[in-house]
């Protein structure tokens, strides 16, 4: 059988399109620090986060608190809580250099924590604790969205990770970083 030349060009490229699109699939699923949603963070009744040692006592820290507990010299452990159209907290800060465990749960739907220009984005859905750890090199404040429709106002849905400096911090936050005991400090 004589396969005409035009045909075999026509296979050849064909062969190449479905090996790039391949590639690409396989990149975007494994390549880029992608991970699917999963339990390691562990479950919760999202009925009763505050009952929780991660969570316990979320509402009641000062809005002028940091909001983060220390677990060692450079890591930090932050615990958020988010329920339409807000998250608890709404800011969290941090000093530079820090590396931050975040540990995210939903009391209502599913929202996601989508901290603007870096690689932290997560699904948080009712029922599961979501874990991640970010590095925050320099001062900055990074926007906080929420990339999951879960409502009327979605669009509102925002927070803060405020990053500052090594002097800012020991100035006006470092004393009002919560105790790891009190929260269950579980890095
Ligand atoms: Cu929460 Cu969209």
């Amino acid at each position: 059988m004589e396969i005409h030349k035009y045909e075999k060009i026509w296979f050849a490229a064909a062969l190449v399109l479905i090996i790039a699109f391949i590639s690409t699939v396989t990149y975007g699923a494994v390549g880029a620090g992608i991970q699917m949603v999963n339990d390691d963070g562990g479950e919760i009744d999202p009925n009763a986060i505050s009952e929780h040692p991660t969570f316990e006592g979320y509402q009641d820290v000062a809005a002028t608190d940091p909001r983060v507990s220390q677990v060692n010299e450079s890591h930090y452990e932050a615990r958020i809580v988010a329920q339409h159209p807000n998250f608890f907290p709404g800011t969290i800060t941090v000093p530079e250099g820090a590396t931050v465990t975040f540990h995210i749960t939903a009391n209502d739907v599913i929202h996601s924590y989508d901290i603007v220009g870096t690689n932290v984005n997560t699904m948080v859905i009712p029922g599961q604790i979501a874990t991640l750890t970010a590095e925050f090199e320099e001062p900055q404040e990074y926007g906080v969205v929420c990339s999951e429709y879960c409502g009327e106002l979605h669009h509102e849905m925002e927070g803060k990770v405020n990053v500052v400096s090594e002097e800012e911090w020991e100035d006006n936050y470092a004393d009002d970083v919560i105790d790891a005991d009190e929260t269950g400090g579980d890095a």
